[in-house]
């Protein structure tokens, strides 16, 4: 078949004309699509039918069949005839396959060319600086001489698969060989996995009775049948070991290195790599941190893999946060240290639940560095109501109890009327001192916000903690909040544990996800982006609550567990909210 000079990748949707001037057809062998035996031919004499047989049964070709027999394709393909035009092998395995294949979509005929070539895999890394700030990421690209561009191409590690179709397996063998990487496999996020498989499988089954066959991303499939898995990995190192893999990595192409690697900012992929295969990751990533599906991962200050979420004076603040009203100051210190053994970092105080000193203490001989801490407490009402002076001894007397020289967040635990604004400006003085990182707010509702705003503020509060869970859910105060860029703290995460936990709803998704009712409501909570803050004295109990970032809710089942709240439920608390803030 004869392709004009300027067809573009769109190809197959032209017309393919056979050409006379080749030497007949010859039938190879045929194979059975949607019950209908189609018959292989080719006009090359070097293709024989035992060469047919191997390109029949390799991956890409079984794959091909595989996806012109799903029902749920939108269009019903009809194929009549596939000519092998050409086999390429790498070695004794079948490499590519080029066909020309005659077919109709509900019954407009569409012959094409097909260019087989199979599934491949590429990883975005992410190589966090531990002992630098924030925005110090880079990412490891490889460059090399690409033939069909007659270019010298920057790209992500990537590579074609095997027959085993383990595509993390793969890309961590590519990590090895490619950059001299080693990563453990489970370590590696597939982002297009994680952004396509449930949600399209869900989609699809619900409308065709189900047979979603998920692949990957397709980037040229007007001629090719290649598609990609994008997996993602990221690691925290100390700069010396950068500047190491830094020169292990650049291979230089006056000593024939083909392939040289190059260590970026990772803020700079986007503009120094124009490949395909690199930008979708970096807007897959981006929006399944958005979604909540991949937590955002790593403060060096605090701990590798530990999610945060960015607020909006440039601080981060750990998600996971543990609890302390009502630790009985007996167990006070024994349940800290035990929270710090199961990695919580992130400690919500008040001066009300009477136990900061024992906090303290946990805190203090715990061994954890205080800049590895994220420690939070709250004025209480009563300082309030006495004036600004009291609300500076309330956070004085919480520094000592807790011993430390500053907190990363204070609350205004309630919105006493006609107090909170005072209290509020003390805050913002307390701040510029220094003995605030971050000012937020707790129990406020809308109107709560908008008088203190009309007050006139110069720092801005960066959370509002409410009482939030299924079984409190008020989405639209959440989004009047994050509208105002407020993140939120979801107090009583658990809605205190107990018969809570039985809700029908919780019961059902905790069996059919295999995760315990407390998981189930975590997991909830952490999707939405919320700060979570359950509380619990047992230890067994301290790690389940952390072991919610190996599992994700699909949407149908966020959206069942939004349904538990009562209109009446949000009346309620809003009522409740009105006499609380004024006791
Ligand atoms: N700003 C505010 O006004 C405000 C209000 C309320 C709460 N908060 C903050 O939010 C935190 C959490 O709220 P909360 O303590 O009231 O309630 P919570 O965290 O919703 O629930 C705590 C209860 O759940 C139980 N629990 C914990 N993990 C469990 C698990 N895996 N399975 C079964 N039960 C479990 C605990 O029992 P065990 O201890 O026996 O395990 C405890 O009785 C507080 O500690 C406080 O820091 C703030």
């Amino acid at each position: 078949a004869e392709m004009k000079d300027d067809q573009n990748d769109d190809s197959s949707t032209d017309q393919v004309v056979a050409d006379q001037r080749q030497p007949t057809l010859r039938k190879l062998a045929a194979v059975v699509i949607n019950q209908c035996s189609i018959s292989i031919t080719t006009r090359e004499a070097n293709i024989t039918p035992e060469i047919a047989s191997r390109a029949i049964a390799s991956k890409p070709f079984q794959q091909w069949i595989q996806n012109m027999e799903c029902k749920s394709s939108a269009a019903a393909m009809e194929v009549y005839s596939i000519e092998i035009q050409n086999i390429d092998f790498f070695g004794m395995k079948v490499g590519f396959i080029k066909m020309l294949v005659d077919c109709s979509v509900d019954g407009t005929r569409i012959p094409g060319i097909c260019f087989l070539r199979g599934a491949g895999v590429a990883v975005l890394i992410s190589l966090r600086i531990l002992d630098g700030n924030d925005e110090d990421m880079y990412s490891i690209l490889v460059e090399q001489p690409r033939l069909p561009v007659g270019k010298i191409i920057r790209e992500l590690p990537a590579g074609m698969m095997d027959d085993n179709g383990n595509f993390s397996g793969v890309a961590a063998m590519e990590l090895k060989e490619e950059c001299g990487i080693e990563v453990k496999e489970e370590n590696l996020i597939d982002l297009t996995e994680l952004a396509y498989k449930e949600q399209q499988a869900h989609v699809i089954n619900a409308k065709e009775g189900g047979d979603f066959l998920f692949n990957g991303l397709y980037p040229s499939p007007g001629g090719c049948d290649e598609f990609l898995r994008l997996m993602y990995y990221e690691h925290a190192v100390k700069r010396a070991d950068l500047a190491e893999l830094e020169g292990k990595l650049s291979g230089l192409r006056e000593h024939g290195e083909l392939i040289q690697l190059r260590v970026v900012k990772f803020n700079d992929i986007w503009k120094c790599c124009n490949d395909a295969k690199a930008l979708c990751a970096l807007q897959l990533l981006s929006e399944l941190k958005r979604s909540g599906k991949i937590p955002i991962v790593c403060r060096p200050k605090t701990q590798e893999a530990e999610p945060v979420i960015p607020l909006n004076n440039g601080n981060f603040i750990p998600q996971l946060a543990f609890g302390t009203y009502k630790i009985a100051i007996e167990e006070c210190e024994t349940v800290i240290e035990n929270a710090i053994k199961a990695g919580y970092r992130h400690f919500d105080c008040a001066s009300i639940y009477g136990n900061e000193a024992a906090v303290g203490k946990a805190l203090q001989k715990c061994g954890v560095s205080r800049d590895k801490l994220y420690i939070c407490s709250k004025v209480w009402n009563d300082a309030q109501r006495k004036g600004r002076k009291a609300v500076r001894a309330s956070l004085l007397r919480t520094l000592d109890d807790l011993m430390c020289e500053y907190l990363d967040l204070y609350l205004v635990h309630w919105p006493v009327p006609a107090c909170h604004i005072d209290t509020y400006k003390e805050l913002e003085q307390l701040h510029n001192e220094g003995f605030i990182r971050s000012i937020g707010l707790s129990n406020y509702s809308q109107e709560d916000y908008n008088e203190l705003i009309s007050a006139g503020i110069s720092v801005q509060p960066v959370v509002n903690q409410i009482e939030v869970s299924p079984l409190m859910y008020r989405p639209e105060t959440i989004r009047f909040f994050h509208k105002k860029s407020l993140a939120i703290g979801a107090s009583k995460s658990l809605h205190r544990g107990g018969d809570s936990l039985d809700t029908d709803i919780i019961k059902g998704l905790a069996m059919k996800y295999g995760k315990t009712k407390a998981q189930i409501m975590l997991r909830w909570a952490f999707q939405k982006q919320l700060i979570l803050l359950a509380k619990t004295s047992k230890f067994n109990r301290m790690v389940e609550n952390r072991d919610i970032l190996t599992f994700s809710l699909q949407d149908e089942d966020i959206a069942l567990l939004d349904s538990i709240t009562t209109a009446d439920d949000i009346k309620s608390r809003a009522e409740l909210e009105l006499v609380r803030k004024v006791s």
